[in-house]
């Protein structure tokens, strides 16, 4: 066998491992490779540095290769090892211990490496320049591991910080540390930020975007001196401002590690001068990185890193043995939390044959600038975009015409940040159009051909392709088009297997566009006063929904009304109103909804006006409880009283229910969105079905135990089942909580699929793109770091808050203990009456208040102890039980065929009657807490599958009858362990339910 040849590595840096991991694919065989790395690490993605002083990403996640890597490729791995000399004529490379023990020790232990080929991959160092105080404690440059570590101790002390040098990697310095509360200021020399990437007015867009993140800029001045006693306290610029610091970054620029070069007499200028094939002077010996000079150039990102350690694999393994490296196009992004900006290529042409595109937008934070010769991308600037930006990426690098005249381009990618339904087709055909060999992820080296592998091969979000192939698990900046092959592969994956259904625009997007659900109050006006409800049209019935009036189809020309009732509270005065508009305009009754909400049915479209002046009076209104809205917010129904809530969520329900109403920025949602907000332990609600839901958590913030919310995401039900929401692994204070589900809902409106409605909500985004990407997304909208999340402090129990409770007392609070009332409302179907009586309750024993429930049940809360009694012998409690049977108590139902067309059964009428059956024979028994829910169809609305007992209605087949039957479901949960329950039966029949399930009552153990 022929002898190995030697290759010697000197730095582990981007460039060097990169070209060791090339090497060892090209030709494992034919070398033996050893690296020197004077960081004691294995090889990092030193890029993200950023990330990880952002607090974006922790030290561990940066990591490239683990040096387990090493050993199992056989590589010979120095680390804390620097080269000190190249011995050229014996072709032997020295390394000394670089930070271990002292001189001496360091010097007996120097290690020898021959080699027949040594490759320089020393990289740069920061450019400090000579500025009296530069060397006080307390000021830092930032280019390594051991850097950023120092930073972020020296940043946890530290209240004010000042950073010289407004390029790229002094403004993420900046972002960093202002995002981890420091007041921060930047100082630049050049007449505006990265002067590089930037032209004069772009420069000063991200100037003001950055200022209104809180950032001071100062730019065209100097810092003259660096003051402080003993450790930095301030920086004076040329003017005489001084500017208090308690720690300074310097980030003025790189010099290239030549000096080991240099001593070995190879040729340097500013880097060590290479060829087209990356040999320096010394035909044994190349160079690659920041460290080398080519045609003149050297470079300062880590694109050109790679490319150039790609074809010094290739020329090295002979794969390719005369290739050659031509220099590379320039493209970067900013790394700042908050702002979206690409700087690509030429900026700054002044060449007479290139055409310019300038669209600038200051107030906005916009700014756009291409620029194309012979129809190609010379350069572009974009600044608060990011999906355009992407696209023009592949254009730029491939130097493929752009396809169709610029202002075309231009239009379309203006367009795509409007529609998504036009993106994600435009998307699509860029991801098809691409070359299979064409890169995705730079970091790990992934081409389109391997990530669309995967996908066909079962990876369905960028989550899954990161596992898969790693793609997508570096910077992060190929997470985009990982989103748009996914979209366009696993589409037609899909598609292929029939089981996507339409992909087109789906009927209620259209009718979106049309018009805003909301804009829709002049028609039901109209319609209002002429009565003639025959002449709605299908948008009509549709986008009045948005005002909470539903036409309902079993029920034609007779509406239901879902009026809105925020953590389930309402009170007597509401309970009357409601009760005297279904008297005056309904049958006499009303639903109690699953969400905590009030339906009204049987009124017309005249009624309409009258009803909506009288709710207003009482502080109701109807508004966005249908379609695509954020639907009515739940939460604890005993918030602020329950004696087992960790604090009181409501006044974050409310705050989050009047940022959406009314707001349109929040009207057009790809699909329905159900929040919880609760702060009770005790898993009241079924938060794990929500889109969102925040649960009580706390965390240690500034040396104080802060109360906050654990977030979850993307629960559903229907759409395909119960699907649990996922923790995001986010925690977030109770004054800030409002705005993050915001935030999160625009996330939902912008990136959620607008094809087919059986696929819209929030839980297929997270399952198409992944939680890590959406954790991504609403960190870098949140503008700071988010918090991971807090402790699971929820018990493992489930509570309804029914029968008598003593409710929490207040700090100071020494009057009578009070209680709260739970009194069940068989299958949510309340009369008038009822609803009257319960107000004279409310007003005579208590203060007023009334909570409605998630099981679709009444509180009563706020009776002192001496009135108990009075209140449960109460007719009224006959009727609607303080304490029923387990059976009846755990009872929730949809609405059923009597009033949705989608019901397969009579629900409730069915419900009652075999819970009835089911109370009578097991009367006198013990029988465990549990609830049956029951639901007429796979949508959910009765949320079967989070039951003990679930029942979903269907029709069977005896004989020759076909009869009403349920699917038995067992074991359902939502809270701190979810579970999805499990098919215990198919097709039984309804008139037969109560012997199937009566042993399930019985017997069947409780999760
Ligand atoms: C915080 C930060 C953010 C950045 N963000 C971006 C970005 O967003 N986009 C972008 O394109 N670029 C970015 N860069 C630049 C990018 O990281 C560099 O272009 C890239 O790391 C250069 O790779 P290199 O291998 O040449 O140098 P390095 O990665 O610095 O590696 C050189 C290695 O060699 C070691 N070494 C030096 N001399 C010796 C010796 N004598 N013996 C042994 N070992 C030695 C060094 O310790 C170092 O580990 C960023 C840089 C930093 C610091
Ligand atoms: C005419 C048809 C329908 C009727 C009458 C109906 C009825 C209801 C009602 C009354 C609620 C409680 C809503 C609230 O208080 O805000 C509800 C909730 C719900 N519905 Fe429907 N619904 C219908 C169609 C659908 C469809 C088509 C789906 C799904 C594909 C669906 C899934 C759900 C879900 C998941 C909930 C949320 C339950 C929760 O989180 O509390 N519904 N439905
Ligand atoms: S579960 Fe089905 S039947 Fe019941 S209300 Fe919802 S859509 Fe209608």
């Amino acid at each position: 066998m022929a002898k190995r040849e030697a290759v010697v590595v000197v730095g582990n840096g981007m460039a060097g491992a990169r070209f060791v991991q090339a090497l060892t694919e090209k030709a494992r065989d034919r070398f033996t490779i050893t690296v020197f790395g004077d960081e004691p690490y294995g090889n990092y993605n030193r890029i993200l540095l950023s990330s990880v002083l952002a607090g974006v990403k922790q030290p561990v996640e940066i990591f490239l290769n683990p040096t387990e890597w090493y050993e199992k490729n056989g590589i010979r791995l120095h680390l804390g090892v620097r080269v000190v000399r190249i011995d050229r004529d014996r072709r032997v490379a020295v390394g000394q211990p670089a930070r271990h023990g002292d001189a001496e020790a360091g010097r007996s232990l120097l290690l020898e490496e021959p080699y027949d080929y040594l490759v320089l991959a020393t990289g740069s160092r920061p450019f400090v320049p000579t500025i009296p105080g530069k060397d006080l404690p307390g000021v830092f440059v930032f280019r390594t591991l051991d850097d950023c570590v120092a930073l972020l101790e020296a940043a946890e002390r530290a209240e004010c910080a000042v950073v010289i040098g407004g390029g790229l990697l002094g403004l993420e310095a900046a972002r960093g540390l202002h995002g981890r509360g420091l007041k921060v200021s930047v100082v630049e020399i050049a007449p505006h930020l990265m002067v590089q990437q930037l032209d004069p007015l772009a420069g000063r867009i991200l100037q003001q975007q950055l200022e209104k993140l809180g950032l001071r800029i100062f730019v065209q001045t100097q810092v003259s001196r660096i003051l402080g006693e003993g450790r930095v306290q301030a920086v004076e610029l040329q003017d005489g401002t001084l500017l208090d610091a308690d720690l300074v970054v310097i980030s003025c620029g790189i010099r290239p590690n030549v000096e080991l070069a240099r001593e070995a007499g190879l040729a340097v200028q500013r880097g060590i001068v290479v060829d087209d094939q990356l040999r320096t002077s010394d035909p044994a010996i190349f160079a690659i990185g920041e460290c080398a000079e080519h045609r003149g150039v050297t470079y300062g990102l880590v694109e050109p890193v790679y490319e150039q350690a790609e074809v010094l694999a290739d020329v090295l393994s002979g794969v390719r043995p005369h290739a050659c490296y031509a220099g590379s196009k320039l493209a970067t992004t900013l790394k700042v939390i908050g702002i979206d900006l690409t700087s690509m290529g030429d900026v700054k042409s002044s060449d007479a044959d290139s055409q310019v595109f300038v669209e600038a937008d200051p107030p906005n934070g916009r700014y756009r600038k291409l620029v194309v010769k012979d129809g190609r991308l010379q350069g572009a600037i974009l600044l608060g975009e990011k999906e355009s930006a992407q696209k023009l990426l592949l254009y730029f690098r491939s130097g493929e015409k752009l396809p169709g005249h610029p202002l075309e381009i231009w239009y379309r990618f203006s367009r795509d940040g409007e529609s998504s339904e036009d993106g994600q087709q435009d998307a699509g055909l860029s991801a098809a159009s691409l070359p299979d060999d064409q890169q995705i992820c730079n970091c790990h080296r992934v081409s389109k051909r391997e990530i669309v592998r995967c996908i066909r091969a079962g990876a369905t979000s960028i989550e899954a392709i990161g596992q898969a192939c790693k793609a997508g698990t570096g910077c992060g900046s190929c997470q985009g088009m990982l989103g748009h092959l996914l979209a366009h592969y696993a589409r037609h994956a899909v598609q292929q297997s029939g089981a996507l259904g339409d992909t087109t625009q789906n009927k209620v997007e259209l009718i979106k566009r049309e018009k805003d659900g909301l804009d829709s109050l002049p028609d039901i006006l109209r319609y209002a006063r002429t009565g003639n409800w025959e002449e709605m049209t299908e948008a009509d019935k549709q986008r009045f929904k948005w005002h909470g009036l539903f036409f309902r189809i079993p029920t034609p020309g007779y509406f239901m009304l879902r009026i809105r009732h925020t953590c389930g509270q309402s009170n007597a005065r509401q309970f009357r109103v409601i009760a005297e508009l279904s008297d005056k305009f309904g049958k006499g009754f009303c639903d109690l909804t699953t969400r905590q909400q009030i339906q009204m049915r049987w009124f017309t479209i005249r009624d309409v006006p009258e009803i909506w002046a009288r709710l207003s009076e009482v502080g109701l209104n109807s508004k966005q409880t249908g379609m695509d809205n954020v639907r009515g917010v739940c939460g604890c129904p005993l918030s602020g009283l329950a004696p087992h809530e960790l604090f009181d969520a409501s006044p974050v329900a409310r705050e989050f229910t009047s940022l959406i109403l009314d707001n349109k920025e929040f009207t057009n949602l790809p699909r329905k969105f159900n929040v919880t907000i609760t702060g009770c332990l005790e898993n009241c609600c079924h938060t794990e079905t929500q889109d969102i839901a925040l649960v009580p958590s706390y965390r240690e913030l500034d040396g104080q135990q802060v109360f906050g919310f654990n977030v979850f995401v993307g629960g559903k039900q229907g759409s395909g089942g119960y699907t649990p929401a996922k923790p995001l692994d986010v925690f977030v204070r109770r004054e800030e909580a409002a705005r993050l589900c915001a935030e999160i809902v625009r996330i939902f409106r912008d990136h959620g699929s607008r094809e087919s409605r059986t696929r819209a909500r929030l839980a297929f985004l997270l399952q198409d793109r992944g939680v890590r990407w959406f954790r991504q997304e609403l960190q870098a909208r949140w503008g700071k770091p988010l918090f991971s999340a807090g402790p699971e402090l929820r018990k493992k129990h489930h509570t309804d808050h029914l029968g008598i409770q003593p409710q929490k007392r207040k700090p100071g609070d020494y009057g009578p203990q009070l209680f709260s009332v739970g009194l069940l409302v068989p299958v949510g179907r309340i009369t008038t009456d009822q609803m009257r009586g319960v107000a004279d309750l409310a007003e005579r024993y208590g203060n007023g208040e009334i909570r409605l429930t998630v099981q679709q049940n009444i509180i009563i809360p706020n009776i002192p102890e001496d009135r108990l009694s009075a209140l449960t012998d109460e007719p009224l409690l006959k009727e609607l039980p303080i304490d029923p049977s387990p059976i009846l108590r755990g009872l929730v139902c949809c609405t059923g065929n009597d009033y949705c067309h989608f019901a397969l059964i009579d629900t409730k009428g069915w419900a009652l009657q075999v819970a009835r059956e089911l109370e009578r024979r097991t009367q006198g028994q013990k029988i465990a807490p549990l609830t049956i829910h029951m639901s007429g169809c796979p949508a959910g609305c009765g949320l079967h599958q989070v039951a003990t007992i679930g029942l979903q209605g269907c029709r069977t087949r005896i004989g020759d009858q076909i009869v009403d039957a349920a699917h038995v479901y067992i074991n359902g949960k939502s809270g701190p362990q979810p579970q999805i329950a499990t098919d215990a039966m198919y097709d039984v029949p309804c008139e037969k339910l109560a012997d199937a399930l009566e042993p399930l009552v019985r017997y069947l153990p409780r999760s």
